[in-house]
């Protein structure tokens, strides 16, 4: 490995950074920020990689999900039980149908950064720079709003610690525990046409613990109470900078402002600063990769970012779309073969099937996700190789952002309840009813 440093990305091209007006007052926070204590440590880091290392095996299963984009405003406490609450019911109804441990990891307490397409946004004659995520700036279209405020990076850290405190707490305190899945009970089920089947699972759930206490005679502790993870869009370099510590026990650096960051798809290249920047970090890390990506910048990545081939380390996000899964899935999955090395891989459904309605509005159809999912698992088994987990983005509210699902939202629908400000997130009862379907289908209820 060249020498390697938390600052060694700046030398290289960093796409997608805001251009910060006053550099000074940039550092200054930069400077506060590498003093103030990690959100995350070491040693939950490495727990999360050798579990990942096991869904990279075939023996547990990923659930990656939150927001497109926490907001600050949204970092409050009712918005974060039930975001946790819909993750946690998911990774019930998998674990019941998978039979596998379900590793839960959420895309929260951190999610506040956005790449955009375009550097500035136009409306009726006037540009401003584009909004890109309450990290970085503000969403109102006025030129003030729109100034890169560096402030905004340590409201940011203290959100994300505010976060991930509360979601620590709740654990703890026994939300997550199987013995009391009706604790995880949302108000939207009882008038959901799922809740019977939900209810069954939980149900079965609750009598195969207590057929298994009865029998060896003692409480199940062990993975019963579930722990939980955190990931976000690791974007701002000098945001992920200021919270990567050398930790002298391991030997080893780590980013402690998350537990896994990953990269987007935007900024794969591989000269440029953010594959340089995770490389050198000991955390587990994540890549987007869609159709535009060759097999050689894949090969690229799996030996740049994982040289010594270690377990649970690499992840690939597949994103290419229900209808491009099937052109490049297996050419991918042949090209990190022929590396001699292996990466966990994740299928994202939603960011290869986003639309525009016709109203204007950006969506997803619940049909296209779930046929992602499925040609995705049908896919890694044709090859011999293991869908380790699925990358969504959904909402523990009532939203109406995407279509389909069992109350069969239609275009007209999205008007009604549609608060995302970026992409369109499933709503917590199509979020269950996929996680019932991919259930379903690995069950062997293949259409
Ligand atoms: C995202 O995950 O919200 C995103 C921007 O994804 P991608 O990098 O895959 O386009
Ligand atoms: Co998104």
């Amino acid at each position: 490995m060249t020498s390697w440093h938390p600052a060694s990305w700046q030398s290289r091209t960093a796409q997608q950074q805001p251009k910060y007006p006053d550099p000074a007052a940039l550092e200054a926070v930069i400077a506060q920020l590498s003093r103030l204590p990690p959100i995350v440590v070491s040693w939950e880091v490495e727990a999360l990689k050798a579990r990942l290392a096991s869904a990279q095996r075939g023996d547990a299963f990923l659930l990656q999900g939150g927001d497109c984009a926490e907001t600050f405003q949204d970092c409050e406490s009712d918005q974060i039980a039930r975001k946790l609450k819909i993750l946690l019911q998911m990774s019930l109804v998998l674990l019941h149908g998978l039979k596998k441990p379900i590793i839960r990891l959420g895309r929260m307490a951190g999610q506040y950064a956005k790449p955009r397409s375009a550097d500035l946004e136009t409306r009726d004659g006037v540009s401003l720079p584009s909004y890109r995520g309450d990290l970085v700036n503000r969403p109102e279209f006025t030129a003030e709003a729109r100034i890169p405020d560096p402030q905004l990076l340590l409201r940011g850290y203290e959100r994300a610690a505010l976060t991930l405190n509360f979601v620590r707490a709740l654990i703890d305190g026994g939300f997550a525990d199987l013995h009391h899945p009706e604790y995880w009970d949302l108000g939207f089920l009882k008038h959901s046409p799922l809740q019977d089947a939900y209810q069954r699972i939980a149900d079965s759930i609750a009598d195969s613990l207590d057929f298994l206490e009865s029998v060896s005679g003692r409480a199940i502790h062990e993975s019963v109470t579930a722990d939980f993870y955190c990931s976000h869009e690791g974007l701002l370099l000098a945001y992920e900078q200021a919270q990567t510590r050398f930790i002298p026990r391991q030997q080893r650096w780590y980013n402690l402002s998350t537990h896994l960051p990953w990269i987007g798809m935007r900024t794969a290249q591989l000269d440029g600063a953010h594959v340089e920047y995770m490389r050198g970090i000991s955390n587990p890390v994540a890549v987007k990769i869609g159709g535009g990506m060759d097999d050689a910048w894949a090969q690229g990545l799996v030996t740049t970012l994982n040289p010594q081939n270690e377990q649970g380390r690499l992840a690939f996000i597949h994103r290419f779309g229900a209808k491009d899964i099937e052109k490049h899935l297996p050419r991918l999955i042949r090209a990190v073969r022929a590396t001699g090395q292996s990466v966990l891989w994740i299928c994202d459904p939603m960011h290869g099937n986003t639309e525009t309605a016709t109203s204007g509005l950006k969506t997803r159809r619940f049909e296209n996700i779930l046929k992602e999912i499925e040609l995705a698992f049908a896919i890694h088994q044709e090859m011999g190789s293991h869908l380790g987990g699925v990358h969504i983005e959904l909402t523990g509210d009532d939203v109406t952002e995407c279509t389909g699902g069992a109350r069969g939202l239609t275009d007209a629908d999205l008007q009604r309840a549609y608060r995302s400000t970026v992409d369109p997130r499933l709503n917590c009862e199509q979020s269950l009813e996929l996680a019932m379907l991919i259930a379903d289908r690995a069950r062997g209820g293949r259409r």
